[in-house]
């Protein structure tokens, strides 16, 4: 379904396109804006590509999600008068970022918002898959539950251990502000280079990535998906963990070899694995990551709490309206 709406005088100046079904708080934004004329794929599944090529022909302004792949073919479609894109997201990795900057649209994103949502999860998912709660669970329902034993069930605590954060920004950062008080020993971090601002608050130490790998009792991926980042977490990588290591990634599927983890996992290099992201999303029900009972896997749903997932819609709509407007975006992806 596509719907228009509009509010106040309608001009083509404002003319955008969002494309899904998103909080209504954030739609409301639209709306009410003066001279704005909102088309909706007003439904909770992607808008088909074929869809997308047509309605954004001739707008203003797209309102996008990190399932909408934006590149030139996007962007051709849309032709000279797309001004801004906004993604109701922080990572970026979907949009062809030199294309776009070419033509001088501006983009803004979610930054911030969503970080103690995604935080929180990323705690909840590194629990889960250490202390095997998916895993008892199914034994309650299927009778597996016998009696109290003193070997079933066990797994790996996080007190006394060292922790290594791949990507110390603003998730990684509030994943060790988080597991602090859980009693860890460590924390290692790696990145492009040093951040003794953003590592100070936790004593973390830089290291490369092998070292990260080696040392860790428990890995989280908490960077962006960039060339560098893609398939960083590979056999090489996994061979370097430790047999009773813990390996949780909430940034991007593809920052993991999957293939690599699956063998890790399976072959005993490593205890277990929580994934809120995966490579395809979603993961075929088929697919053999599923078929383990030491991994762990959500459906990307790091930042899905209510409240944030509204805050993020109305901030993607601010970020559009102002760009329309020429006015400084609340924030603004630098190009
Ligand atoms: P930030 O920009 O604050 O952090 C990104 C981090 O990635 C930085 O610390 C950066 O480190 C690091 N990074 C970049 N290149 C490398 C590299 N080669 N090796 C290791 N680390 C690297 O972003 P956020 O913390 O706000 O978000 C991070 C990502 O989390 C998003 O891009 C998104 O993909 C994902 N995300 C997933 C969610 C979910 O639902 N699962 C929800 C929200 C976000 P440096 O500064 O040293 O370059
Ligand atoms: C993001 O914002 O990049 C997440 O993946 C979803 O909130």
């Amino acid at each position: 379904v596509c719907r228009g709406r509009s509010g106040g005088a309608v001009g083509a100046a404002m003319s955008v396109f969002v494309t899904r079904r998103i909080p209504a708080e954030g739609l409301r934004v639209l709306s009410q804006a003066s001279g704005c004329r909102v088309q909706q794929w007003d439904s909770e599944e992607p808008v088909p590509r074929a869809e997308l090529l047509s309605r954004v022909a001739g707008t203003r302004g797209l309102l996008c999600l990190l399932s909408d792949r934006i590149d030139r073919e996007v962007l051709d479609a849309a032709g000279p008068d797309l001004k801004v894109i906004s993604t109701m997201s922080v990572g970026f990795d979907h949009l062809a970022l030199d294309e776009i900057k070419k033509r001088g649209i501006r983009v803004g994103y979610t930054p911030d918002v969503l970080t103690d949502a995604t935080a929180e999860l990323s705690v909840a998912l590194l629990l889960s898959a250490c202390r095997r709660l998916p895993e008892a669970a199914e034994q309650v329902r299927s009778g597996g539950w016998t009696t109290w034993k003193p070997l079933w069930m066990c797994g790996y605590g996080l007190s006394d251990s060292t922790v290594g954060i791949i990507g110390l920004g603003r998730i990684g950062q509030a994943v060790a502000r988080r597991l602090k008080p859980f009693g860890v020993k460590k924390f290692l971090y790696t990145g492009s280079g040093p951040k003794p601002e953003n590592a100070a608050e936790f004593g973390a130490e830089f290291v490369p990535l092998t070292r990260l790998a080696e040392e860790s009792d428990f890995v989280v991926v908490t960077c962006a998906l960039t060339p560098a980042t893609q398939g960083m977490c590979n056999k090489d990588f996994f061979s370097r963990m430790k047999k009773t290591s813990v390996f949780v990634n909430t940034s991007r599927g593809t920052v993991v070899n999957q293939e690599d983890l699956y063998n890790a996992l399976s072959q005993g290099q490593i205890a277990a694995a929580g994934l809120d992201v995966t490579t395809p999303e979603p993961l075929p029900t088929d697919h053999p990551l599923l078929s383990l009972k030491n991994c762990v896997i959500l459906p990307h749903i790091g930042s899905a709490t209510y409240a944030t997932r509204s805050t993020m819609a109305v901030l993607a709509a601010n970020n559009l309206l102002a760009g329309l407007r020429g006015e400084p975006m609340p924030h603004e992806l630098k190009l």
